[in-house]
């Protein structure tokens, strides 16, 4: 059992493992985050999840989100005019970067930022950009569907994400979990007859045809890698979710639900 306090309050856990960030969203303390989803491994981009932590004589400022709870004792400061001073200077950047973009917005009124950090001439020519460079999109491709269509590409000011030479990748499996974890909605799917486009990333993927009500709605080239992923059942290519749900109240009581294959009882 780990005893620490944070803004004050003793707050136990025998958690193994849990942050600072998880521990205290779990007592409904609030820790601003952008590049944290709990699907995925921590990763410290954005560096909004800062907090102070005290043990001893010493005071240090940690991501939060990547911050185990493990020593006994600590005190944890989430608030603290350093802090807010912290993340008011990344808003203030995000806002340069994405003027556009309403979370960043809302995120910049809410820390009291109302300046962007870089001078008018040094702002980036295109002021719709979209993405904030959080990696989620990376890291949900990687770490939960097993591939690498996208990633990092150049350094700096010129940072982005991208698929491989900016064309379609070998690699997606159109499955858009990209498009799902994305805070901002810089990317775009769209999905026409039997084709799914999938932007930025210049890609385009055909989608299978549900045997019973004949519209197109899972990737064609990847059924079988996400089936076999996903551990979702064989009726997956074949039905359209909608149909699968009819079938399966039609059929209540012959597949046994209980486990994560649906599994057709003898
Ligand atoms: S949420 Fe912790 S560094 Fe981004």
């Amino acid at each position: 059992m780990v005893s620490i306090t944070i803004n004050g309050r003793e707050i136990k856990t025998d958690q193994e493992d849990i942050t600072l960030l998880q521990l205290a969203r779990s007592e409904g303390i609030g820790i601003p985050t952008l590049c944290f989803h709990k699907a995925l491994l921590p990763y410290g981009a954005c560096r909004l999840c800062v907090v102070e932590v005290t043990g001893g004589q010493n005071t240090k400022i940690v991501n939060s989100c990547a911050y185990p709870v493990r020593e006994d004792g600590i005190s944890v400061q989430t608030n603290t005019p350093k802090l807010k001073q912290i993340r008011k200077n990344i808003l203030e950047f995000l806002l340069a970067r994405c003027p556009e973009i309403d979370m960043v917005k809302k995120m910049a009124s809410g820390l009291g930022v109302k300046e962007k950090r870089l001078p008018e001439k040094s702002l980036p020519e295109d002021q719709t950009e979209e993405c904030i460079l959080c990696g989620l999109c990376v890291r949900v491709c990687g770490e939960v569907i097993g591939k690498e269509a996208i990633s990092f590409v150049h350094r700096g000011a010129e940072r982005e994400v991208a698929a491989p030479f900016y064309s379609q990748s070998k690699d997606c499996v159109g499955c858009t979990a990209c498009h799902f974890v994305c805070p901002t909605g810089a990317i775009k799917v769209k999905e026409s007859g039997n084709k799914r486009f999938i932007s930025p990333w210049n890609t385009e993927i055909t989608l299978v045809t549900c045997e019973m009500c004949g519209i197109s709605f899972a990737p064609e080239n990847s059924g079988e890698y996400l089936q076999a992923k996903l551990g979702l059942p064989a009726e997956w290519l074949k039905l359209c979710p909608q149909c699968r749900r009819k079938v399966a109240a039609e059929t209540m009581g012959k597949y046994d639900f209980t486990s994560r294959n649906v599994i057709l009882k003898k």
